[in-house]
């Protein structure tokens, strides 16, 4: 074969194949990868770079968290590796660069925890408007303030969505149903859902927005998108979030915009800077100020959504690993071939050059075989190629340069 790149080979049963899950991945993706017949190992925590490579050997599929670091050494001495499932949203933990030279696949879960999110912005919205915070840390200092000042419903006020992707729009929805009508500002063309409104640029959104919510993903652009020139803009005593990304906002001008008066209440979920260990100090611009609420970076953090993402990634890893989806992947190409038992299925991985495919057609000619299907993708420099055949042909390829125990092999 014409790939000179150490691409994994797998010869495996579904019943050989070795899964170490680590830092507490919910039960869920331990359960159903058992259920499809491989053999699985979990443990609690999060395991050092010495530590992970002692445990990664004759391990096919790594599930790791955010704690967990797989650096290059590590790739490095894990030959047996087809695949990390990282059961979080992130994967800078992971060395991406070098599991794509490696052809590992890293799968994640980017969308489990929307909900969860949505559902917390929209709780801060009404908490905002009725002063709940301020009111509630009163009654726990012994006042009784029992007023209707500056308290407000939510229904007929409007909320302005900055960034209308996963997160965005799913609220736009939730938040009609409240009775909140929904603009929203996207630098991507993107279709308004219900009664939502796009406006054409910040400046607009801002002139008519009751509420203001950041939802803007963390491209390096969106560094400073939101500081004191966009918070004059606001409505005088309108309202902010920002559950998305915590360089988006200055909160230095937050701070003083929210002591003047002219923002009047904000709830602020993600930091420029965050403490990087549990209990470590928080510091912040933000603290101390009444109406304001904050939260530890917690938007996604729900039970439902650690589920959703156990069963999510471990669906993605058991989809590789045993016909060789790649739907998803954060490096590889995506093929999306149908399965079909009556088939053989070949995949491989391969250095993205010419040639590759007239390659295999060529060598699957010489046994005879007959490809039924064929999937070719390529992203950057790895290239990956399903191809089905016919199951009768499937004694002609084993044992050749072609094995196919079963239907899914990895040649390098
Ligand atoms: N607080 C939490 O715990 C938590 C949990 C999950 C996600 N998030 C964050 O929420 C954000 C949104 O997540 P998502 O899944 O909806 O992302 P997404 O990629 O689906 O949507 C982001 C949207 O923002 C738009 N956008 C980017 N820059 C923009 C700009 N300058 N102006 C206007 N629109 C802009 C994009 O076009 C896209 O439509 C991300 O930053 C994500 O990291 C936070």
């Amino acid at each position: 074969m014409t790939n000179t790149a150490p691409y994994p080979t797998s010869l495996l049963n579904d019943g050989d194949i070795r899964v170490l899950l680590l830092e507490n991945i919910h039960t869920d993706g331990a359960d159903f990868l058992r259920g499809k017949g491989f053999q699985v190992e979990t443990r609690d925590g999060a395991l050092g770079e010495d530590d992970l490579i002692e445990a990664i050997q004759g391990v096919h599929l790594l599930g790791i968290r955010s704690t967990t670091y797989v650096t290059e050494k590590v790739l490095a001495a894990a030959p047996d590796l087809l695949a990390i499932g990282a059961f979080c949203i992130g994967t800078n933990q992971i060395d991406l660069a070098a599991t794509t030279r490696q052809g590992v696949a890293v799968f994640n879960a980017p969308y489990s925890n929307t909900r969860s999110v949505v559902e917390l912005a929209i709780a801060e919205i009404i908490s905002l408007a009725r002063r709940l915070h301020e009111k509630s840390t009163d009654m726990h200092n012994g006042v009784w303030n029992k007023s209707a000042a500056g308290s407000h419903e939510v229904r007929g006020r409007t909320l302005g969505i900055i960034g209308y992707g996963n997160i965005g729009s799913q609220l736009s929805v939730i938040a009609e149903a409240l009775g909140l009508s929904v603009v929203f500002y996207d630098i991507d063309d993107k279709l308004a859902l219900g009664n939502a409104k796009r406006c054409s640029t910040l400046e607009e959104l801002l002139a008519i927005s009751d509420v203001v919510t950041l939802h803007v993903d963390g491209r390096p652009g969106n560094a400073g998108l939101f500081g004191d020139e966009e918070m004059s803009q606001m409505k005088p005593r309108s309202l902010f979030l920002n559950l998305s990304r915590g360089i988006a906002v200055d909160t230095a001008a937050l701070r003083k915009h929210l002591e003047s008066g002219h923002i009047a209440g904000a709830a602020v979920d993600v930091f420029p800077v965050e403490p990087k260990r549990q209990g470590d100090q928080f510091e912040s611009d933000l603290r101390g100020l009444k109406n304001v609420i904050l939260t530890p970076h917690v938007g996604g953090s729900t039970e439902e959504a650690q589920q959703d993402i156990g069963r999510f990634v471990a669906s993605k890893l058991r989809s590789y690993a045993s016909y060789g989806g790649t739907s998803l992947s954060v490096n590889m190409p995506e093929i999306n071939l149908p399965s079909d038992a009556s088939k053989h299925r070949l995949a491989l991985v391969h250095r993205n050059a010419p040639g590759v495919l007239a390659t295999i057609n060529g060598l699957l000619g010489e046994h005879d075989v007959n490809i039924e299907a064929q999937s070719l993708s390529t992203r950057g420099e790895i290239g990956y190629v399903l191809t089905d055949v016919a199951d009768d042909s499937a004694p002609r390829c084993c044992g050749s340069w072609l094995r196919c125990p079963r239907r899914c092999a990895f040649v390098s």
